[in-house]
This record gives C-alpha cells, structure tokens and sequence, in this order.
C-alpha cells in the first residue's frame, strides 16, 4: 500500500508497547486509526495522547480472545470510519509456563489471546477490506519466537501458529489485493512481562502458582531486564509503517536472533540429508 494517507486501519493491542507504537506511526502517517484494547484507561490514555498531536483516532474495548467482541469492533470502527484498509492484529500476552509449569487456563488464555484472536481478526476485517476494493494490508504480530522454539511453552506455539497463518494467507489474499505481513520483533521495550495485568477472569487459573524459583526464576528475571532495555517500540511502529508501504513479507526489528534462525534451518536441512538418498517405499 503506498498511499497511506486518508486511509483506516485497525491496531489491536494499541493501547500501549508496539501496538500504540505501530498506531502512533500510521497516524504521522496520516491514517484514522482506530485503537482496540482490553484496558480502558490506557486505551483512554493512548487515544487523548494521539489525539493532542491532531491526529485523527478512536478506542474501542474489545477482548480479541471473544470473537463477538472483535465483530462489535469492526462496526464501531465502520461507523467512526466507513471503511477499513489495515489490520493489525497485535495483542498478545506473554503467557504460558514451562514444561512442568503450565496449566489448562494458560495454555487457553494464550492460545485465545495470540492465535485465536489473530485468526478470528482475519475472519472478522478480511471481507470488510475485500468488500470496498482498494485493496489493504494484514499486518499479524507474532515473534522471532514464532521461528526458534527455546522452549515448549504457549507461547513459542501460539507465534509459530501466526507465522504459519500469515505465510498461508499472503498467498492466498495476494489474488484479492491484501497484502499480509507477518511482524517478528526482538526484544521491545513494553509492558508485555507484566501481561497478566490483562489475564480475563475466563482464564484464571484454579489454584495460585507457584512463585518461580531456581532456573526459571533467573529466565523471567533477564526477560524482564532484556524487555525493559529493550527496542523504542515507536521505532518498530515506523518499521511496520514501512513494512505496509512496501508489502514486506517479514518485518524484523533487529538481526539479534537471526545466528538461531540459521541454525535452526540448517538442523533442518541436516534432517533432509539423512534420508534424501533413499527411495521411500509408495502404494
Ligand atoms: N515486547 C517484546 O519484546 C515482544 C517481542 C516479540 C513479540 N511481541 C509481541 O508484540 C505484541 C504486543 O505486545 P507488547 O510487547 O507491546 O506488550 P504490551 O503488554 O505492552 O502490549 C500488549 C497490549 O495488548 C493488550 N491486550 C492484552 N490482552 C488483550 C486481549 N485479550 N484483547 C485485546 N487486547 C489485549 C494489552 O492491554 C496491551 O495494551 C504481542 O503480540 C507480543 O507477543 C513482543
């Protein structure tokens, strides 16, 4: 898409972190954003904030995990707006748990959170930009954790699950004028440690857990020490303003983690190799 301007788009998660970064840019950009949180303060806070730098947006709560409430979002946004060009499906919580750790309510919040609510945001916007014909762009925020799997946990699944969608609809919406970009930041400086903040009664866990200790304890506290030294999520904003202009496939934010990437692509072509030369037994 290269003319942004006059055009609307839809950022979930835009209350705070990336997603109030990727709405800030678009509204430099001259876009009506509509911003879509679960928080209503700093939803009411994003949305005074951009609105003191005369651009044009509106906040709507909406829980992405709930389908009909993203279906009550797009007619807000359709009435504030009329039409709609970008989608950005970027709420996501850290949640999860390791191996030992994790429980049934965690696995459904972040499953319900980072893939439900990206796919049901597709199934919801997709035909809303369709309809109008001048074309669009699906922006999925996922992770460099949806491309290496330090660990087992919901999360890693839930980011792998929305590289795999993103891939699987760029081709397929290319014929119908939406491009589909799928965002893998590093690591941004945001409140996504403290995502609990936002965890939907639906989804709590039955007894408290345990406070973690030991081995995990050190991984959550340099996760939190890399987050908060982490990238200006407003520079991610500009990098996803940039992805939209230019119909990026993947949008990075840094090469940190490519090293793993490769590594990862190169056990897998090992895995290739084992069995290439045999002929495997048909019919
Ligand atoms: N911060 C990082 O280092 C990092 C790295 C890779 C990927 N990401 C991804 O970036 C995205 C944005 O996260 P962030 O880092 O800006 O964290 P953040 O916690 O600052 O922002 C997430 C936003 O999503 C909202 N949200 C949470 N649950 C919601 C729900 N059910 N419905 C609607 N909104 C909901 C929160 O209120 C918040 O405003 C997430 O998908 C996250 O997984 C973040």
């Amino acid at each position: 898409m290269k003319d942004l301007a006059g055009k609307t788009a839809f950022v979930t998660g835009g209350a705070s972190g990336i997603g109030l970064g990727i709405a800030t840019a678009l509204a430099q950009a001259g876009v009506k954003v509509m911003l879509c949180d679960i928080e209503q303060a700093a939803l009411d806070e994003a949305v005074a904030g951009l609105r003191a730098t005369n651009a044009d947006v509106a906040g709507v709560v909406a829980d992405v995990s709930l389908k009909d409430q993203l279906r009550e979002a797009a007619e807000a946004t359709l009435d504030a707006y009329g039409d709609v060009h970008i989608l950005v499906n970027n709420a996501g919580v850290g949640g999860g748990g390791a191996y030992g750790a994790w429980t049934d309510a965690s696995w459904d919040w972040t499953i319900g959170v980072n893939l439900m609510g990206v796919i049901w945001g597709v199934e919801v916007f997709g035909p809303l930009i369709e309809r109008h014909g001048q074309g669009g762009q699906i922006v999925n925020t996922a992770s460099v954790a949806g491309l290496l799997s330090g660990s087992g946990n919901a999360y890693n699944v839930t980011k792998y699950g929305v590289v795999a969608l993103s891939e699987g609809l760029r081709v397929e919406l290319a014929p119908r004028g939406i491009g589909v970009s799928v965002l893998c930041p590093g690591f941004i400086r945001t409140r996504i440690v403290d995502s609990g903040r936002n965890r939907p009664d639906r989804f709590a866990d039955d007894q408290p857990a345990a406070a973690p200790a030991g081995e995990r304890l050190a991984w959550i506290e340099n996760l939190r020490t890399r987050v908060d030294t982490g990238i200006d999520p407003r520079y991610v904003g500009e990098l996803v303003r940039e992805g939209i202009e230019g119909d990026w496939p993947y949008i990075f934010t840094d090469a940190e983690f490519e090293p793993i990437v490769e590594a990862r692509f190169a056990a897998i072509r090992e895995g290739f190799g084992r069995i290439r030369d045999r002929v495997p037994p048909t019919g």
